[in-house]
Parts: C-alpha cells; sequence; structure tokens
C-alpha cells in the first residue's frame, strides 16, 4: 500500500533489466545475419532464389539490427542505470520510460519485417520508412524527457561527465534524425526525400557521419566513462581532460560529414573541410581514449584476471586504432585508393565489433548481475572465453578486409604502359574471395561469443531475481 513511498527511494531498474537483456537478444540476431551476408558474399546461391533472403535486402537489416537493436538498446540501459546512480534519483516517468522501451522494440521489430520485404528509403542507416520514423521521434522525445528530467531532479549537485556524453548523444540523434528524414509520403511505406542531389547526399553524409560520431562514439563514451572507472574501482583518469575531451569532441564531429563524399559533385572546398576537421579529430578521440586507459594506471595488473575490465580497456585500444585509421581514410589521397574498397569495411568493423561491441559487453557484464540481485555473472570462466573468441574473430575480421581492401584499390588502379587497365574487375573479385571467407570465420567466432554471452545471461537471470536497489539515504537527503 505504500509502495508509491517506497518507489521512490528505490531506482527503476525494470526498464534497465528489459534493454540490458535485448541488448544481448539483438546482438546474437544482428551478428548471426551478418555472418549470413557475408557467407552470400562467398556463396551467392544461399539465398535460395528467395528475395527475402537477398543481399540488398538483408544488408540494412545487418546494419539496423547492429546499430540500432543491438547498440541502442544497449545505450539505452546503460543511460538509464549510469544517470540513476549519477544522480542518485529515480528514473524521471515510469509510464514513459516504459514507453521507450515498448516503443524501440516496436521500431525493430517494424524494421525487421519491412526492410527484407524491400521498404526503404535508400538512405544509408536510416532506411526505414516514414510510419517507422514518427514512431523513432516519438521514442526519442520520451527518452529525452526521461533522461533530461532525472537529470534534472537530481540529488547531487555536479552532472557527472558520463552524462554530458548521453545528453550530447540523445539531442543530437533527435536533430540528425529529423534533418535527415525529411520526406514527403507518397503513400503507406513510401516517401521521397526532402532534398534532392549533392544536397541530398551531403545532409544523408551528415547524418551518417554523426551518427557514428554521436550514436556509436558519444553514446558509447558515456559508458566508458562510468563502467571503466567502476570495474577499474579508480576514479577516471583526468576529470579535467574529460571536459576538454567532451567540448573537442561534439564540436569537430558536426564538421566532418564531407569525407564520406571525396571526389563527387560536392563542391572541392566543402570537401576539403570534411578532410581537415576530421584530421583534427584525431586529438579529442585519442584524448579521450588515454583518459578511459590511463584509469588503469597504478591497477594494471587487473587485467590480468578480470576478464571484464579487458573487455573495457581493449574496446578503447580498437577506438584508438579507428580514430587514427578514419582520419588517414579522410585524406583525399588516401581516400582515392581507399574508397569503395573492402578497407571501409575493415574500418569499419574496427570501430564496430572493436569499440562498439567490446564495450557493450563489458558494460553490460558489469550491469546484468547487479540488476538481478548477484555479486557477478554466472560464470566468469565462460566471460574470459567470450572475450578470447570475439578477440581472435575481430583481428582475423579487420585484418582479411584490410588486405583484400589495399588489394583491390592497387589492383584498380593498375594501368599498362599504353594506359589500358591491368586488371579486370572480377580478376579484383577473384582474388578478394579467400578474404571473404577468412572475415566470415572470424564473423563465425564473434557470434559465437555473443551466444556463450547469452547462454551465461539466461544462467545469471535464472539464478538472480529482479532486485529494486535502493537509493542511498543520505544522498536521498543530500
Ligand atoms: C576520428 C574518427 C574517425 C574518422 C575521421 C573517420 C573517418 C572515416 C572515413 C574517411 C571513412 C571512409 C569514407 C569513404 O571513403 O566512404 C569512414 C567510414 C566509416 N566509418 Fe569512420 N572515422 C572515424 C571513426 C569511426 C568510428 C569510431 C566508427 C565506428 C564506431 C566509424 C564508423 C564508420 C562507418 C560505419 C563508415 C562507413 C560509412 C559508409 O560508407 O557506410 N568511424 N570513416
Ligand atoms: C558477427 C559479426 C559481424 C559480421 C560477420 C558482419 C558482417 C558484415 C558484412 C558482410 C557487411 C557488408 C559488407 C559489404 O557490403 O561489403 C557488414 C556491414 C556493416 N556492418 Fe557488420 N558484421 C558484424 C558485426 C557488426 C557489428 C557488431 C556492427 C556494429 C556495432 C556492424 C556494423 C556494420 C556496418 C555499420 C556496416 C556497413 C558498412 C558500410 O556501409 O561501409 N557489424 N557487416
Amino acid at each position: 500500500m505504500n509502495l508509491p513511498n517506497r518507489q521512490a527511494t528505490e531506482y527503476n531498474d525494470t526498464v534497465v533489466r528489459q534493454f540490458a537483456i535485448m541488448t544481448v537478444i539483438w546482438g546474437v540476431v544482428g551478428m548471426l545475419v551478418g555472418v549470413f551476408i557475408a557467407s552470400e558474399l562467398i556463396w551467392p546461391d544461399i539465398n535460395m532464389g528467395i528475395p527475402w533472403l537477398s543481399y540488398g535486402r538483408l544488408r540494412p537489416l545487418h546494419t539496423n539490427a547492429v546499430i540500432f537493436a543491438f547498440g541502442g538498446s544497449g545505450l539505452f540501459a546503460a543511460s538509464y542505470y549510469v544517470v540513476q546512480r549519477t544522480s542518485q534519483v529515480r528514473l524521471f516517468g515510469d509510464k514513459l520510460a516504459a514507453f521507450t522501451f515498448w516503443g524501440w522494440q516496436a521500431v525493430i521489430v517494424a524494421a525487421a519485417i519491412s526492410l527484407p520485404l524491400g521498404y526503404t528509403q535508400g538512405k544509408e542507416y536510416a532506411e526505414v520508412e516514414w510510419p517507422i520514423d514518427i514512431l523513432i521521434t516519438l521514442v526519442w522525445l520520451a527518452y529525452a524527457v526521461v533522461f533530461f528530467g532525472t537529470v534534472g531532479t537530481r540529488k547531487v549537485r555536479h552532472i557527472y561527465v558520463a552524462n554530458w556524453f548521453f545528453g550530447a548523444y540523445i539531442i543530437a540523434i533527435a536533430l540528425l534524425h529529423v534533418v535527415n528524414s525529411a520526406a514527403i509520403p507518397a503513400g503507406f511505406m513510401k516517401s521521397y526525400s526532402a532534398y534532392s542531389g549533392v544536397q541530398d547526399a551531403m545532409v544523408q553524409w551528415w547524418y551518417g557521419h554523426n551518427a557514428v560520431g554521436f550514436l556509436l562514439t558519444a553514446g558509447f563514451l558515456g559508458m566508458m566513462y562510468y563502467f571503466i572507472p567502476k570495474q577499474a574501482e579508480r576514479p577516471i583518469y583526468s576529470y579535467r581532460l574529460s571536459i576538454v575531451h567532451f567540448w573537442a569532441l561534439i564540436f569537430t564531429y558536426m564538421w566532418a560529414g564531407p569525407h564520406h563524399l571525396h571526389y563527387t559533385a560536392l563542391p572541392d572546398w566543402a570537401q576539403s573541410v570534411g578532410m581537415v576537421f576530421s584530421l583534427i579529430l584525431l586529438a579529442p578521440s585519442w584524448g579521450g581514449m588515454i583518459n578511459g586507459i590511463m584509469t588503469l594506471s597504478g591497477a594494471w595488473h587487473k587485467l590480468r584476471d578480470d576478464p571484464i575490465l579487458r573487455f573495457l580497456i581493449v574496446s578503447l585500444s580498437f577506438y584508438g586504432m579507428s580514430t587514427f585509421e578514419g582520419p588517414m581514410m579522410s585524406i583525399k589521397t588516401v581516400n582515392a585508393l581507399s574508397h569503395y574498397t573492402d578497407w571501409g569495411i575493415g574500418h569499419v568493423h574496427s570501430g564496430a565489433m572493436g569499440w562498439v561491441g567490446l564495450v557493450t559487453m563489458g558494460s553490460m557484464y558489469y550491469l546484468i548481475p547487479r540488476v538481478f540481485g548477484r555479486r557477478q555473472m554466472y560464470s566468469v570462466k565462460a566471460i574470459e572465453l567470450h572475450f578470447w573468441i570475439a578477440t581472435v574473430g575481430i583481428v582475423a575480421y579487420i585484418s582479411a578486409m584490410w588486405i583484400a581492401g589495399v588489394m583491390q584499390g592497387l589492383m584498380w588502379r593498375a594501368v599498362n604502359p599504353d594506359g589500358t587497365l591491368t586488371y579486370t574487375f572480377v580478376e579484383g573479385v577473384k582474388a578478394t574471395y579467400p578474404f571473404y571467407v577468412l572475415r566470415m570465420l572470424g564473423g563465425l567466432l564473434y557470434l559465437s561469443g555473443m551466444l556463450v554471452m547469452l547462454w551465461n545471461t539466461f544462467k545469471t537471470v535464472a539464478a538472480g531475481r529482479s532486485v529494486n536497489v535502493t537509493i542511498p539515504a543520505a544522498a536521498a537527503h543530500a
């Protein structure tokens, strides 16, 4: 009967539990589709002539599932967990928080049905049609109200830096989504972009690059700033650096989009702006990486026997690698070699599997037992196993793509003394074949790791219980 009072003194972890479980489930689904499309590039016949299984329809299903279903659910779970603990207050609006969970799952299911059926706006990472876009907007608005409502009612004066990153990601994604998805409906599940020609391309890559910058980077940096210090039991290396990191990163990312449109109809000066800002971006990116890794200074030994910390720290190494590679690829002369090749796919997956994947897995391994009333996951050995198979899988995937990409770039530009091309296109495809097999095997390893995580999660949940953690009393009165 005194439930409302009790609730006010407890964190709302129901929604955290729901999103955390779905992160693991969608991770398996998205990666399974990844392995399937990687196999289609080796054995095209495995689609059995069924249009729903064709590469063109399943590729956007893979990208949407891993980015928005796996990554998105992970970000919801982590941001809701972190904002309550660092604000020492219950999540703002129980019903609204529940709406974000069910609404987001509805978006994912609608995408998973409509993309294989062939409904698409043809905009990368924004393929879903206008009715689903409207639902995304509503869920995102609710997310903003829940998150900023919680920050606004916090019981501690200070806003911890992780919340700055989560806040920036929530605002930026709202802006990007609404501007990029502006379209004129032409019937149910059919629309035309509000922009045309090169403007459409520029809006699309302003969106695309900032989806990388704010969703795949800033959101996950929010995770990094909370879970690394927690798991390492040390304060963040430099709070000052984290503030510089934040402002430098969010200012610079917004301008780098044109590096996706080098050598196109986009004015040359705009391409150069994109290149210069991409080069500058190396500094804040590495500042953040250093801040995370150096948090371990004096406690490096913890890496030896803590597999969760290993997930978190190795994710930062991949973050450093991909944010070094990205600025290099944005240099026009380098891009002339890398663009259209599998080098780009290697870069994407060192960021996506290495950084986004590992930091999410590490954070979920920290958070899941705590919201299910256990001290740790059911099997720590299984976390260790997951770490190794995932890491070997990533290395196999990205090195195969790097070699294939550079080889393709060199083969396409090779010319004979008489000016004719040295290689036909199909010779390039043939030479790539073994690397596609290696990439698929790497992906299979990564997927196997995720299946181990699924098993471990179910065991943890089965042996645990849904606890509602009490907000520390002293803090609640602070
Ligand atoms: C300093 C940071 C980064 C810079 C400057 C950068 C730069 C670039 C460049 C130049 C390309 C190739 C564009 C092309 O030739 O089409 C690219 C592609 C891409 N990058 Fe990055 N990158 C950075 C970090 C990251 C990270 C951390 C991730 C993932 C978590 C990522 C995800 C992607 C994706 C998904 C694409 C492919 C886009 C597409 O064509 O579909 N990037 N990036
Ligand atoms: C089992 C692991 C995975 C496998 C086997 C896999 C496989 C693939 C394949 C075959 C493609 C298409 C490449 C092409 O068109 O040439 C692709 C694209 C992509 N994947 Fe994955 N993937 C995996 C994990 C992930 C994860 C965890 C993420 C993100 C968190 C991710 C994000 C992407 C993105 C953004 C693209 C589009 C890249 C672009 O357009 O440049 N993938 N993946």
